[in-house]
């Protein structure tokens, strides 16, 4: 199939890129590279650097057969500081794709959602029929594009699957060699920080241990990023006109964040240092998937554990370092 992958010079988009191409596609990224990097993209992938506003409909008039839609902001926090602008990223962006797509009849697509759609959820784990009450404009921003995503399928004859994502970690090897992994900046997830803490010398925080979970930091559920774009290809085989289906992805295990700095421990050898700061505002105490939904419908599961998650990203930190 001709694929286009938006943000595929990202994290996600780049490691899915890679198994699209693996996997025999023809694939096109579309990334404006404001968090991407070019060299993220992966060898034999066609790369056409814009917005979604700008060259979706530029892009997908060349011919393509799907879209895979990773592209953008994906920061709780900067949400928070600056809405207006995940708002116009984010659902401006996708509306965007969306209406070039039913113009140029392209009929299927995969979305990149988040569990931060839940919010504070009530229980662990979480399902897909779960309520949604997103705590921050991110996750609003997202939640929207789901509804928008949905309206399109039920009126234009999409076929549609959201994927809601839980902790995505790890790094992964493409065929050439490349490892493709998690570099933001600036960093705020768990595991790249306490790796880049073991690399450094560095102490890493740990915000907030007074949580009602039995070690009193939060817990989270991890998915391997080889596992998690597993899931995107699956989905994609999916796709079916007029037909949306929601999937969250997870491990269905949580780990509190001192079990993740003690993994990465034993995985780097290193007694990496310790400071308990303050709660980050707007993290929920637990937050695991029930992907039960996606292994009856796809039989999808997940198949690595956090240690290969840690393992693999400390590769790449490594590799990165050495630069
Ligand atoms: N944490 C630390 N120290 C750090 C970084 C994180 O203690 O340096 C803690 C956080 O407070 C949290 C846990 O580690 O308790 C995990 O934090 P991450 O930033 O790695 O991930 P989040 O759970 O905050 O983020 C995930 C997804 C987001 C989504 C969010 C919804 O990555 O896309 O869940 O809550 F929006």
């Amino acid at each position: 199939m001709r694929i286009l992958v938006t943000g595929g010079a990202g994290y996600i988009g780049s490691v899915v890129a890679a198994q699209l191409i693996a996997a025999g596609h023809e694939v096109t990224v579309l990334d404006d590279l404001s968090t991407g990097h070019t060299d993220a993209v992966p060898a034999g992938a066609g790369f056409v650097k814009g917005t979604l506003r700008d060259c979706a409909a530029e892009v997908l008039s060349d011919g393509a057969d799907a879209v895979l839609h990773f592209a953008a902001k994906s920061l709780v926090g900067e949400s928070v500081a600056e809405p207006a602008r995940y708002w116009a990223n984010n659902l401006g962006g996708s509306l965007a794709l969306f209406e070039a797509m039913r113009e140029l009849r392209v009929p299927a697509i995969v979305f990149s959602s988040t569990a931060a759609v839940y919010g504070e959820p009530e229980r662990a784990p979480v399902a897909e029929t779960d309520p949604t009450r997103p705590t921050s404009p991110y996750g609003a921003s997202k939640l929207a594009v789901d509804v928008a995503l949905t309206e399109f399928a039920r009126l234009y004859g999409f076929g549609a699957v959201i994927l809601r994502y839980f902790n995505v970690a790890g790094a992964q090897q493409a065929a050439d060699g490349t490892w493709l992994g998690e570099r933001h900046n600036p960093e705020t997830h768990l595991i790249p920080n306490v790796l880049a803490a073991a690399a450094t010398g560095r102490r890493v925080q740990v915000f907030g241990d007074d949580y009602p979970t039995p070690d009193g930091t939060c817990i989270r559920d991890y998915i391997h990023v080889t596992d998690l774009a597993d899931a995107h290809l699956r989905a994609l085989g999916a796709c079916q006109p007029g037909r949306h289906r929601i999937y969250n992805l997870g491990n269905g295990a949580g780990f509190s964040v001192w079990e993740v700095i003690e993994v990465c421990r034993e995985v780097t050898g290193i007694d990496i240092g310790v400071d308990v700061a303050a709660r980050r505002a707007g993290d929920p105490a637990v937050l695991v998937a029930s992907s039960a939904r996606i292994q009856a419908d796809l039989d999808w599961r997940a198949r690595r554990d956090l240690r290969a998650m840690a393992a693999n990203a400390w590769r790449f930190t490594q590799l990165r370092g050495s630069r």
